[in-house]
C-alpha cells in the first residue's frame, strides 16, 4: 500500500437516513418476510429519529479525514425517503464537516433519486439536482478518471427514455476522452451494482440475492439488455472498477480484469457485514481497497 504515487480515496454507500426507523416496531411477520428473502431486518422499538445514521455518518466522515483522502464518494442512498428535506440536511450537515481539501461526491441512489424508490422521473431527477447536484459526471485526480453514474436510469428507464440516451452518450464520450489524455486508471462509481456473480449473469434473481418482497426480480442489478452495452464500452476502455452499493452488504466479482464492488452500507446492514466504509488505493499495481467496521 505504501507508494507515493498511490491515489487514495473512501468510498461510502447507503448512508440512508431514516431506514433504522423504516425498519423499526415493524411485526414479526414483515421480519419473517424480509428475512425469508435474505434481508437480515432485525426486531426493534419503534423509533421515529435517525440518532443511528448520524452516529454511523459521522464515525464514516471522521475516518475520511483521518484517512486524508483525495476525495469520498458516496455511492447512493443518502436518505431512505424520497424528499425529506429533514433526512438530506442531516447528511449535508455531517459531510460539510470535511475540511475543503477533501470533495465529496454524490452518486444517486433509488431511495434519492425516485419518489417511488424505483422508477426515477424528469421531477424526480430534478429534486435530486437540487439537493445533490449532477446526477452522473466525471472528475479527475491526478493521472486517473473517474466516472459517476445514475444507475436508477439505466435500471428503470420507462419514464426518462431521453436521460438514458444522454448518459448512455455521456459515458461514450467520457470514457473516450479520458483516454486521449492519457489517464492511467478509470474507475466507475454506481449505485446499483451492475452484476452480483458474472457479466452475462441472467435478470432472474440469483439464489444468494433474492429481491425483497413485493419488488419486482432483479432489483439489485441492472439488467442484462442495458447491463451488456455499458460491460462492453468498459471493456474497450479498459475501467479497472466499479464501485456500487445498494445491496447493503459487501460483494467482490469481476469481469476479467474489470473489479466490480458492492460496499456494506454506512447505515442499515442487511447482511454479515457491520456498518463500514471502503478505502481505495490506486497505483502503479492496480486497484487495492480494504472495508473497516465502524466501531458504533
Ligand atoms: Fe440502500
Amino acid at each position: 500500500m505504501a507508494d507515493d504515487t498511490a491515489l487514495r480515496f473512501v468510498q461510502l454507500a447507503d448512508p440512508q437516513f431514516g431506514q433504522f426507523a423504516r425498519f423499526s416496531g415493524i411485526s414479526d411477520t414483515e421480519i419473517e418476510q424480509f428475512q425469508q428473502h435474505k434481508l437480515n431486518v432485525k426486531k426493534a422499538p419503534s423509533i421515529a429519529h435517525f440518532e443511528n445514521e448520524t452516529k454511523r455518518f459521522t464515525s464514516a466522515i471522521e475516518h475520511a479525514i483521518e484517512i486524508n483522502p483525495a476525495f469520498v464518494i458516496v455511492c447512493g442512498d443518502m436518505i431512505n425517503t424520497p424528499g425529506a428535506a429533514d433526512e438530506v440536511a442531516e447528511v449535508k450537515r455531517i459531510a460539510s464537516g470535511l475540511p475543503a481539501s477533501i470533495p465529496i461526491f454524490w452518486t444517486p441512489g433509488n431511495h434519492d433519486v425516485c419518489s417511488d424508490t424505483v422508477r426515477p422521473t424528469d421531477e424526480s431527477i430534478a429534486t435530486y439536482r437540487a439537493d445533490f447536484g449532477d446526477d452522473f459526471h466525471s472528475f479527475h485526480h491526478g493521472d486517473s478518471s473517474f466516472i459517476v453514474l445514475n444507475s436508477c436510469v439505466l435500471q428503470r428507464p420507462e419514464n426518462v427514455r431521453e436521460e438514458f440516451d444522454r448518459q448512455m452518450t455521456f459515458v461514450e464520450s467520457t470514457l473516450r476522452s479520458a483516454r486521449s489524455r492519457g489517464s492511467k486508471h478509470i474507475v466507475v462509481f454506481t449505485h446499483h451494482p451492475l452484476f452480483l456473480d458474472h457479466a452475462e449473469e441472467p435478470d432472474d434473481d440469483l439464489p444468494f440475492a433474492p429481491s425483497p418482497p413485493n419488488q419486482e426480480p432483479g432489483y439489485w442489478t441492472i439488467p442484462l439488455e442495458r447491463r451488456m452495452p455499458l460491460i462492453e464500452l468498459f471493456r474497450q476502455y479498459a475501467v479497472e472498477a466499479i464501485f456500487s452499493g445498494h445491496w447493503h452488504r459487501n460483494n467482490y466479482t469481476r469481469d476479467g480484469e474489470m473489479l466490480m464492488i458492492s460496499t456494506g452500507a454506512v447505515g442499515y446492514p442487511l447482511g454479515d457485514d457491520p456498518s463500514g466504509y471502503r478505502v481505495v488505493e490506486l497505483s502503479d499495481g492496480g486497484v487495492q481497497h480494504s472495508y473497516h467496521p465502524l466501531n458504533v
